[in-house]
Formats: structure tokens, C-alpha cells, sequence
């Protein structure tokens, strides 16, 4: 996707061929600042402190993060892959990609390793952009179906599932960018997604530099909206996906599929193949859910007037502050869900029946 013109991924190899570049996501939209990762542990820094986030990101930074320590030591990859997995929870894609790396590298000779974990990164990644682009082209009917009916398409999205939060395209956001191409006359209510504001920073941004018609608003108005029929579809992300459809992603995502429920707005959840963990039954029992600092909700990062970056106090002293990261959806509140293979229920048979070798 594209910043001023220029089309970039939101992970890439810099030109010397083995540094990796992102973008610092802590920054935007106030500075589009690229950081060099030469360091495994950099890698690690940057997914723990969210430089990059969004769960297939966070898989495929993962990854680079292993052929980065592979060129450091190539006797380092289970403890760097241990590693590397406690730098988040929730989203299942950073397990996934570092099985993956696992399953590549752990019978070569430790010469053999550094390269083959480059193409192994590089693999992931390309597989990412593919697999989001496809996602894009099977949400995109269900936005030409509203659009025929109605001239025109409300959709209502939470936190970051774009292309700051893939590799490229997004998923949440793919069959919007492509709805907005195809000349749809599409418009996004942007959930704001406190405590850290990745709608309001991130989507918001996006869809911006992509021209897509949006509207920020607090995360409690969803419900205002969808009661009054401003809202045609709920289109989300997710950090992780059950075996019987359960749904984990940012938390308050749950709150909107419940106003959705309650007002008949038909609540759909875009996912790649490396979210999907057939491991798990029980979204709400077996997810764990990142607990993460009260400083983000006692706190708030913006920009002043006068161009600097501040982080101000808005919660009184002496107030606990509690901030879990995600919540889980239950299956029963979710219309569908939208996969590079087409789109089905959420639920076991229809899972297994779109992805029979996960089984
Ligand atoms: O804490 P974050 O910013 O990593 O959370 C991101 C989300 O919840 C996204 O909706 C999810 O990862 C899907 S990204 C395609």
C-alpha cells in the first residue's frame, strides 16, 4: 500500500540484504519514521514495545527476528524462538510463524540455517500480502451486495486491521480497499480503540492515504449508530480464532458484536490461514489475554499544537488502572467469517470443511 505515493510493505528486507526495515507504529500518524532491525533482539523489542503489531505482522516480524539470529548464531534458535514467543500472547500467528521456522531450520547444519531462514521470512511474508489480498476479493462481495441495495456501504471496523497490521492490504480493511477501487461508494466508521488508539492513529490513517472515506468516533458510539442504521456491516480483525469459531481480538470488539446482534448488523471477522488455532475450543477459558501497563489507559500519547509528541496524564492520581488487550467473541455472535479460501460459518464443521488438512 502506499504513503505519498510510495508503495511500501510494513515489513522488508533493507537493501543490504539482511537488515530488516519497519515502520515505528508508536510514531503514526504523526511521524513516519522507518527503524532498522540488525538484531534479533531489536525484533523482539519491537513486537514487545508494539513498533509493529497486528497479528500477522507480528508473525512475520517474528520471523525475520529468527534469520536475524541465525546470521548472529546459528546454535541460538530454541532459546531465541522461546524468545521470541513471550513477546505477546494473544495472537496466535507469532506461534505459528516460529513453528514454522522450527519445522525449516532445526535439522540444517548450523551453516545452512541464516539462509534458510531468510527465505523461510520471506516466504511468510510473501504468503501474507497474497493471502490478504485474497481475503480482500472474498469480503468484497458481501460490500457490492449492501452497496446494490442501498447506493451506498457503512462499515463499522475496530482497532487495526489493515496493512500496518499485515504485511500488506490487511484483512478487516481488504475487501474495503478494494470495495473503494472498484468505485464503491464505501465509508468507515473508525472505532477510536482506546486505550492505544489504533483506530483513531492507525486505520484512520490508512484510510486516508487510500482516500477512503471515514469518521473517527469514540468506541462507545458504535452502538448509537448501528440503532439508528448508520451501520450496514461490522467488519473486524483477530489476533486468534477457534476451532468452534470463537473470535479473540482487541478488546471491545466483543461490545460491538453484541450491539450488532442486538440490531440485526451482520458482524464478520477477516482472517488468514495463520490465525486459525484448531488447538483450541473455548475461546473465553483457553485464549490467554494480554494484560498490558494501566499506564495506557491512565495515559495518552498526542501531538500539540506546535508539532510535539506528548504523553499526558488523564486519569487523577491514586486510580487503579486495570488493561486487558483483547476479548473473545463468542461464535454465536459472529455473522461469518471472510479467509483467503472463501467465506463460511463460525463454526467446527464449516472451519473443517475450509481447511480440511488443519483437522
Ligand atoms: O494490540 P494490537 O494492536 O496488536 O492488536 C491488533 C488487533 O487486535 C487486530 O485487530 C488483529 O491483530 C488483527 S490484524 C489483521
Amino acid at each position: 500500500m502506499k504513503i505519498d505515493g510510495v508503495a511500501y510493505r510494513s515489513v522488508w528486507l533493507d537493501q543490504d540484504q539482511w537488515s530488516v526495515r519497519i515502520f515505528d507504529q508508536t510514531k503514526l500518524p504523526w511521524l513516519v519514521e522507518q527503524i532498522r532491525l540488525t538484531t534479533w533482539q531489536e525484533a523482539a523489542h519491537a513486537i514487545r514495545s508494539m513498533q509493529v503489531r497486528g497479528a500477522p505482522l507480528i508473525g512475520a516480524v517474528a520471523a525475520y527476528g529468527v534469520a536475524l539470529a541465525m546470521r548472529q548464531d546459528p546454535a541460538t534458535l530454541d532459546p531465541v524462538l522461546e524468545a521470541l514467543n513471550e513477546t505477546r500472547p494473544t495472537a496466535i500467528n507469532l506461534r505459528w510463524a516460529l513453528d514454522r521456522q522450527r519445522a525449516r531450520l532445526h535439522n540444517l547444519p548450523a551453516g545452512q540455517r541464516a539462509a534458510a531462514a531468510y527465505a523461510e521470512a520471506a516466504h511468510i511474508a510473501d504468503d501474507d500480502a497474497e493471502t490478504c489480498r485474497r481475503i480482500g476479493e472474498n469480503g468484497l462481495p458481501l460490500l457490492q451486495e449492501i452497496a446494490a441495495r442501498k447506493g451506498r456501504v457503512n462499515v463499522l471496523t475496530h482497532c487495526n486491521a489493515g496493512w500496518l497490521a499485515t504485511v500488506d492490504w490487511g484483512t478487516a480493511l481488504a475487501p474495503i480497499y478494494m470495495a473503494h477501487d472498484a468505485g464503491l461508494d464505501v465509508h468507515v466508521w473508525v472505532d477510536e480503540t482506546r486505550p492505544r488508539n489504533q483506530g483513531a492513529a492507525l486505520t484512520a490513517f490508512e484510510l486516508g492515504a487510500h482516500g477512503v472515506k471515514h469518521t473517527v468516533i469514540a468506541d462507545n458510539a458504535g452502538g448509537h449508530y448501528m440503532q439508528h442504521g448508520e451501520v450496514d456491516i461490522v467488519i473486524v480483525g483477530t489476533d486468534r480464532v477457534t476451532r468452534t469459531g470463537d473470535v479473540a481480538n482487541k478488546i471491545g470488539t466483543y461490545l460491538k458484536a453484541l450491539a450488532a446482534h442486538d440490531n440485526g448488523v451482520p458482524f464478520w471477522v477477516a482472517l488468514p490461514h495463520s490465525t486459525l488455532d484448531m488447538r483450541v475450543r473455548d475461546g473465553v477459558s483457553e485464549i490467554p489475554i494480554e494484560e498490558r501497563s494501566g499506564a495506557e489507559v491512565t495515559e495518552m500519547t498526542g501531538r500539540t499544537a506546535d508539532g510535539r509528541i506528548e504523553t499526558v496524564r488523564v486519569v487523577a492520581g491514586g486510580s487503579a488502572a486495570a488493561n486487558p488487550a483483547f476479548d473473545v467473541t463468542p461464535a454465536r455472535l459472529v455473522t461469518g467469517l471472510i479467509t483467503e479460501r472463501g467465506r463460511c460459518a463460525a463454526n467446527e464443521a464449516a472451519l473443517l470443511a475450509m481447511y480440511p488438512e488443519k483437522a
